[in-house]
C-alpha cells in the first residue's frame, strides 16, 4: 500500500542509494537519504570551524543548522540554511569527518526526529544505518544490504571517475569500522531484516528483489 515504509540499511558503498531510488521510482514512493543528512550536518560543522573530533563541541552545535531533504527519488535534494549542498557533502573532507560526527548522541537525536517527521504517514523508501533498528523499527520491509569491500570500492571509484580504488576502499572501511563499533545506534542487521549481498548482483537484480519484498509484504 502507499503507506508502506521500506527501511534499507547497510555498509558504505553497498549500492543503497541507487537501489533505493530505483525501488521508490518503480513503486511511486518517496525517497529519503539519511546519510545525506549526517553529511550535511558534518559539512556545516567543518564550515563553521567546529572541531569534529570534539564530541562536546559537536553536541553544542547539533541544533543550529537548518536541514531540509527533498524526497523525489529522481531529484533528491539536501539544503543547509537554505543552500544546496548536494555536491559539497560528497567531498573527501566530509567523507573523513562524517562517521565521528555521527557518533554524537545529540546529532543522532536531532536527525532521527527530523527523519521520523519526514517519514510521517509513510509511502517512502529510507536508507541509512539504523533505520530498521532505531528510526522506524515498525517498517513493513527491512533490508540489510552489503557487498564485499573490493566490489564496493570498485563501484564507488567508477562513480568518481575511475580514480584510486585502494584509497576509496580504505575510506569505506574506515567508515564501516566506526559505524559498526559506535555505542549509539551501531550499524547492525535489524530484527526482521532480509540480508541481500549485492557482490555478484547487478543493480536491476537487487531492485527486483526489494520490489518483490514490498509486493509480498505491503
Ligand atoms: O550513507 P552514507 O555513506 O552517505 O552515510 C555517511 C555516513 O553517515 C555513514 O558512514 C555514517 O557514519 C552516517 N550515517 C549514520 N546513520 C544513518 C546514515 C548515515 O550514522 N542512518
Amino acid at each position: 500500500s502507499s503507506s508502506v515504509v521500506v527501511a534499507v540499511d547497510g555498509t558504505s558503498g553497498s549500492g543503497k542509494s541507487s537501489t533505493c531510488r530505483a525501488v521508490a521510482d518503480r513503486l511511486g514512493l518517496r525517497y529519503l537519504d539519511t546519510g545525506a543528512q549526517y553529511r550535511a550536518m558534518t559539512w556545516w560543522m567543518l564550515r563553521n570551524g567546529v572541531d569534529v573530533h570534539d564530541p562536546a563541541a559537536v553536541a553544542a552545535q547539533a541544533g543550529t543548522p537548518v536541514l531540509r531533504s527533498g524526497t523525489d527519488p529522481l531529484h533528491p535534494t539536501i539544503t543547509v540554511d537554505g543552500s544546496d549542498v548536494a555536491v559539497e557533502i560528497r567531498s573527501d573532507e566530509v567523507n573523513g569527518a562524517v562517521s565521528p560526527v555521527s557518533t554524537v548522541p545529540e546529532v543522532r537525536e536531532r536527525l532521527v526526529a527530523l527523519q521520523r517527521e519526514i517519514i510521517g504517514d509513510g509511502g517512502i523508501v529510507v536508507e541509512g544505518r539504523d533505520i530498521g533498528s532505531v528510526v522506524w523499527p515498525q517498517a513493513e520491509v527491512k533490508v540489510y544490504l552489503t557487498a564485499d569491500p573490493s566490489a564496493r570500492a570498485a563501484r564507488r571509484a567508477l562513480e568518481n571517475g575511475g580514480t584510486d580504488v585502494d584509497a576509496t576502499q580504505a575510506s569505506l572501511l574506515a567508515r564501516d569500522k566506526i559505524d559498526s563499533g559506535r555505542a549509539v545506534a551501531p550499524l547492525t542487521m535489524a530484527e526482521g531484516a532480509v540480508h541481500i549481498d549485492s557482490t555478484d548482483l547487478a543493480l536491476e537484480e537487487v531492485v527486483d528483489l526489494v520490489v518483490g519484498l514490498v509486493m509480498e509484504r505491503a
